[in-house]
């Protein structure tokens, strides 16, 4: 993507559904026979990976992209294995673990292997269905678990509130027989969402958004139809970008609630912040401060908008210091950031950044999603013209990421990528 700096993003933009949260409600539709129908889902490429391991699984499957809606028709028999195809094009499929083998007694899915932000491990989610009575092996680089008699309810203590064990433990809960208690749950607005759905669909669970989840298991589900919540990250992408543009930016459809520990400290630079009925209104009329960061386990500051955050601190006025909890490799992405003259200095899982008044356009090379959203925003204000290559990464999750740039003001370009495979 070609960026031209020195823009002032102005402007209104609406943004849909969670990509964090429709991939898994899309994973619990499995847990019932018939049709389910989501709403608010956006047009990305892991909505497309997702419909696609669906199918694989016997599901039928219809995206109407004009409507933000898809139905997923669930046959009474289904497949129970995840191909590592496509599971390596997309970590999140692996949320199809408890789904499957709380429907079909078994789940054959593909370990996941390595990822650019760092080891992700899935001993919570393996131990958590342990806890439930399955057994899991690794079998042919293939995760292998097996209830053939169903699962028991039982109490799980996650070490830590991973989202994906807790969402994979609760869909894998909702079947099982008897009482299942999951301690230290994340608390993810996405996982009270898919605890939403799953109460629609006939699930019975307490506690949704505290750190305790109990679930009452029932023998069967119904089909149900839901509205995903708002992509709070995709939000706070754009309200950073505005801070960092010293712009004026209205994002419809965003929940400020989700968004508390960043609305603070977007109001930490000297931004004036405006909560309205439908969304939030960011402007910055001056240089912004530096703000220290923490990431952590929501409530806490997502770890998924720490690149943008860095790339803000980097032409901030100031020094800040930005400490990552959740990823250890995220940093990876500092690299490219110091290619555009940002000066920051990594101790650990600690960045240094010491905000300088302008960067300097240069190539630079996105590593994941988060980190490609972050070099974009830093070209916005780079002198010169920024090129992001391997940009791809953006259309995992971010729908018409460079129309809604154009739409605030920015003048940006797809062009054909000079290193791409066999170029
Ligand atoms: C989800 C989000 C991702 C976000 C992350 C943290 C999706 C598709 N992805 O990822 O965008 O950055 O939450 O908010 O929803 N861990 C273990 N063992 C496990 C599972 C996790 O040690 O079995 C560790 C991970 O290595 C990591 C931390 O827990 O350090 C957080 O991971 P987790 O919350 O599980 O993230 P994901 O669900 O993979």
């Amino acid at each position: 993507m070609r960026v031209e700096g020195g823009v002032r993003l102005a402007g209104e933009i609406r943004v849909g559904g969670a990509k964090n949260s429709v991939l898994k409600l899309m994973a619990a539709t499995l847990l019932a026979q018939g049709t389910s129908t989501l709403h608010e889902v956006p047009d990305i490429l892991d909505v497309e990976i997702m419909a696609e391991l669906l199918r694989r699984l016997g599901c039928t499957v219809t995206h109407d992209r004009a409507a933000a809606t898809v139905f997923i028709d669930v046959p009474e028999r289904l497949g129970h294995q995840a191909d590592y195809d496509l599971v390596r094009r997309m970590r999140a499929s692996i949320c199809v673990l408890g789904p499957l083998v709380a429907r079909c007694g078994q789940a054959d899915v593909a370990r996941p292997g390595g990822d650019a932000i760092g080891v992700r491990p899935l001993d919570l989610h393996v131990d958590g269905l342990v806890r439930l009575g399955a057994t899991v092996e690794t079998e042919h680089g293939y995760i292998v678990a097996k209830a053939p008699a169903g699962l028991v309810g039982a109490p799980i203590w996650l070490d830590f509130p991973s989202v994906g064990a807790t969402e994979n433990l609760l869909m894998a809960a909702v079947l099982a027989t008897g009482t299942t208690v999951i301690d230290n749950a994340a608390r993810e607005p996405e996982i009270v969402d898919l605890c939403h759905l799953l109460t629609a669909m006939g699930a019975r669970i307490g506690g949704a958004g505290s750190s305790t989840l109990e679930v009452e298991g029932v023998p069967a589900l119904h089909p149900a139809e839901h509205t995903s919540v708002p992509d709070r990250i995709v939000v706070g992408t754009w309200l950073i970008a505005a801070v960092m543009t010293r712009g004026d930016v209205t994002v419809r459809n965003a929940r400020p609630e989700h968004l508390e520990m960043v609305l603070d400290k977007l109001a930490g630079t000297g931004a004036q912040i405006d909560r309205l009925d439908d969304g939030v209104r960011v402007a910055c009329e001056r240089r912004p401060s530096a703000v220290d960061v923490v990431t952590l386990p929501y409530p806490g500051f997502p770890t998924d908008l720490q690149p943008m955050l860095l790339a803000l601190n980097a032409v901030a006025d100031g020094s800040a210091m930005v400490t990552e909890n959740v990823y250890e490799a995220r940093f990876v992405f500092v690299d490219e950031l110091q290619r555009l003259g940002a000066d920051i200095r990594t101790d650990g899982h600690h960045a240094v950044v010491r905000g300088r008044e302008r960067l300097s356009g240069a190539p630079v090379r996105a590593t994941d999603i988060r980190a490609a959203a972050g070099l974009v925003l830093a070209g916005l204000v780079a002198d010169g013209v920024t090129t992001v290559s391997e940009v791809h990464h953006l259309d995992r999750g971010y729908p018409d990421f460079d129309a809604q740039l154009r739409t605030l003001g920015a003048t940006v370009a797809r062009e054909p990528d000079p290193f791409a495979a066999g170029g």
